[in-house]
């Protein structure tokens, strides 16, 4: 089959370009540690305040890393501070007690939505120890952006 040297240049082209789109999700995921949406957990979001799985919010550590346990409602994060040790994997749950929310933590790979009825989960490594600020990254209503939180990563003894 006799292909024009012009075709053979595009069709080299949008090969490359296909294998460079999938490299660049491969570095993602190896490089960045950009995980797909979370696990699919449902929750029935009237009842998120007295179900078993999130009655106790905030940060429980034990050897294997830290869990927190976030609820988002119009316009805050319950708990609204929040202190993880650094360099040990910190696995976030969060639901919403009412609307979509985002839950961003600003300069770090921390980011999910916060889709009533799911229960998001991410887990991730603080690897600097500091202040960092939570926002909310969903439109949620009048005072979306007045919904912030804050996360202190503190240095292990
Ligand atoms: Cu919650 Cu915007």
């Amino acid at each position: 089959m006799n292909v024009p040297l012009y075709e053979k240049i595009w069709m080299w082209a949008s090969a490359l370009l296909i294998v460079a789109f999938l490299t660049t999700v491969a570095v993602g995921v190896a490089g960045s540690a950009l995980q797909p949406p979370s696990h699919v957990e449902t929750i029935d979001p009237r009842t998120v305040w007295s179900d078993a799985r999130f009655a106790k919010r905030g940060v429980t550590v034990d050897e294997r890393g830290a869990t927190v346990v976030l609820i988002a409602m119009m316009f805050a994060f319950q708990p609204a501070e929040i202190r993880v040790p650094a360099g040990r994997p910190v696995t976030f749950r969060i639901t919403s007690a009412d609307v979509t929310h985002g839950f961003q933590i600003v300069a770090t790979n921390g980011n999910t939505m916060v889709v009533p009825g799911y229960v998001s989960q991410f887990t991730t490594v603080f690897r600097t120890p500091g202040e960092y600020l939570i926002v909310c990254n969903e439109y949620c209503g009048l005072s979306h952006h007045l919904m912030s939180a804050k996360l202190i990563v503190e240095t292990q003894p």
